[in-house]
């Protein structure tokens, strides 16, 4: 996959995408929303990609959307123009297969919402977390208003929404924002260390698993128990369930073939 904004390496199963404007701390303009949103459809529907990444390298994430740019637009400039973050961040949550974002330096304003539309979130010890559009005069609009209470809990997700401040990797690990915090060097290697594991997983049973918390979000508690125990029944006509209960009962490890 050929962009610009963005790199994509596809590694044994598993897909990294790498954000690719250093020069401005990876701020990402209308491109690098388009593009990630391609690049999203693409890898979801890629058999040969079972888990995938975002990064931003080694020395920053992203200092959020590209307010140069920013500044020169309407409001309706920013409802047509600016619509791919929308569609990049959910296709990258909905995809049937694990997202995780490994996190050096800045998240900030849109880098910290693309975190939030990742399943999982490793963070460097020298990261660092915030919402600070509330400093530009907007509010976070990359789904930081409804992703980061759901995560962490309205009350913390309004303190760092009213005032912008940024938090460091450990208060974040604290409040759960970030699910593990590793030396700066290690970020990568631990995230793919996860996707590994993941991928080791049946993965129709990780899609639904996902399928389940995601929609479950979006239902109240009946419906969601519901949703759950269909998608429960339905694993049972897998490959992968009868592999699965086989090598326990034979003590050895289960092979599974994602179907
Ligand atoms: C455009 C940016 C940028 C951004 C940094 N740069 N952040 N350009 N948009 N968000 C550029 C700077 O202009 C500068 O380019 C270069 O990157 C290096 O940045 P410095 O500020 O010189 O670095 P430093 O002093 O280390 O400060 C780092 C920083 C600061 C604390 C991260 O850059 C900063 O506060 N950035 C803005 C953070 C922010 O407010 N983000 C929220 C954006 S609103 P030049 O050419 O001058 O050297 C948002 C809305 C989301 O994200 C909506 C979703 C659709």
């Amino acid at each position: 996959m050929a962009f610009e904004t963005i790199l994509v390496e596809i590694e044994e199963g598993i897909a990294t995408i790498t954000l690719n404007r250093r020069d401005v701390l990876n701020a990402l303009n209308s491109q690098v929303f388009t593009e990630l949103a391609e690049a999203a459809e693409n890898l979801a529907v890629d058999d040969s990609v079972r888990a995938v990444i975002i990064t931003g390298g080694d020395k920053v994430f992203a200092a959020g959307a590209d307010i140069k740019q920013m500044a020169l637009l309407g409001a309706v400039d920013v409802a047509i123009g600016l619509r791919p973050s929308k569609i990049a961040f959910e296709r990258l949550e909905n995809m049937p297969k694990p997202v995780i974002a490994a996190i050096n330096g800045y998240a900030l304003g849109g880098g910290c919402e693309l975190t939030l539309a990742a399943d999982v979130r490793v963070a460097a010890d020298n990261a660092q977390f915030g919402l600070p559009e509330i400093k530009l005069g907007i509010l976070p609009g990359g789904g930081g208003t409804q992703r980061l209470p759901r995560l962490i809990g309205a009350g913390k997700a309004k303190e760092l929404i009213f005032t912008g401040d940024l938090i460091n990797a450990e208060e974040a690990l604290r409040v759960g924002l970030v699910n593990k915090v590793v030396p700066a060097d290690q970020v990568l290697a631990e995230a793919k260390k996860m996707a590994k594991k993941f991928v080791s997983r049946g993965s129709v049973a990780l899609s639904l698993a996902k399928a389940c918390i995601n929609e479950g979000q979006r239902m109240d508690l009946e419906m969601g128990l519901e949703y759950e125990h269909k998608c429960f029944s339905l694993l049972f006509a897998t490959e992968d369930q009868k592999e699965g209960m086989k090598a326990f009962v034979e003590k050895r490890k289960p092979n599974f073939q994602g179907k």
